[in-house]
């Protein structure tokens, strides 16, 4: 299916590794100019090259923690120079938190909502004057099956995913009459670093009797348990359904929370 997006410049953050690499990928090999952001520069360097194998399309980095004072700005400004105009952003930058209220503390919260709440709503805030300005855009924050089906064991997690659902809801009416549509995709369990550094630790602590399994087993196991279609998904699954929403193919979905879940109807 040809996207129809071919020469146009988008933002992907968190894109060294994972579901943004993945996103990052596909966009490049559709002929779109693609920033990525992540903060390890080394790591974000390996990638950008890894994308140039990819695809003869214009690839920038930017090594950056999008919690940082600035950095909407700072993201927005670094793609409008390189590539002269910003028609995608994919808002992925951020990780899982394990944790109950009675379990996590006022800085896990303050922390996790500024990596991916507030973080989004300012890259949006600075990414949709330039949208306008072309009056066309589109716009993908990933979000979790949490925010629909929450589990009180990564309640940080699970909240500021239903917020993000909600902001995406919102913010797609505020700007659908100028061509901008924007969506996200409640993910599942998608096997990725996020899972092995975040995920694993929690589950080895409360099933006892994975101890003797290797991580990839761990995952696995709980993949198949907790998705109908019997395994964890891959970041290519997710980026395939981001690539669509950020086409011109897509004209007439927006605010909608796209289940990625293989089913799942809770997260672990
Ligand atoms: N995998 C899942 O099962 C799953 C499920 C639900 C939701 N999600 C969400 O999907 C998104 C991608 O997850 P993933 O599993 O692909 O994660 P991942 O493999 O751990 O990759 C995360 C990416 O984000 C970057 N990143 C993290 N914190 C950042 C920060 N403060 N500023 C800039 N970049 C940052 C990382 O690079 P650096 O560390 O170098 O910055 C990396 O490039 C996340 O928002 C995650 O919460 C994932």
């Amino acid at each position: 299916m040809d996207l129809g997006i071919m020469g146009r410049a988008a933002v992907v953050t968190g894109a060294s590794t994972g579901i943004g690499l993945a996103v990052a990928r596909e966009l490049v090999e559709n002929g779109v100019s693609v920033l990525i952001v992540a903060r390890d520069e080394r790591r974000l360097e390996v990638a950008a090259a890894g994308l140039r194998r990819h695809s003869q399309a214009k690839i920038a980095s930017l090594a950056l923690d999008v919690a940082s004072p600035g950095a909407g700005d700072r993201i927005v400004n670094a793609a409008v120079s390189s590539f002269g105009a910003l028609d995608i952003l994919v808002n992925n930058a951020g990780r899982a938190h394990a944790g109950g209220l009675m379990t996590s503390s006022d800085s896990d919260w303050d922390e996790m909502t500024v990596l991916k709440l507030s973080s989004m709503r300012r890259i949006c805030k600075a990414a949709i004057p330039h949208m306008r300005t072309k009056q066309w855009g589109r716009i993908v924050n990933m979000s979790s099956i949490g925010g629909i089906y929450p589990n009180p064991k990564l309640l940080i997690s699970h909240v500021l995913s239903a917020a993000i659902n909600n902001l995406t809801k919102s913010l797609a009416l505020e700007v659908a009459a100028d061509g901008i549509l924007v969506n996200a995709i409640g993910i599942g369990a998608v096997a990725t670093d996020n899972w092995a550094n975040n995920m694993l630790p929690a589950v080895r602590r409360s099933r006892a009797e994975m101890a003797g399994l290797s991580d990839n087993e761990v995952l696995a196991r709980v993949g198949a348990e907790m998705t109908p279609v019997g395994r964890a998904g891959t970041p290519e699954e997710i980026a395939a359904i981001a690539a669509f929403l950020v086409s011109a193919r897509n004209g007439f979905v927006t605010g909608d929370t796209i289940e990625a879940s293989g089913g799942a109807d809770r997260f672990m």
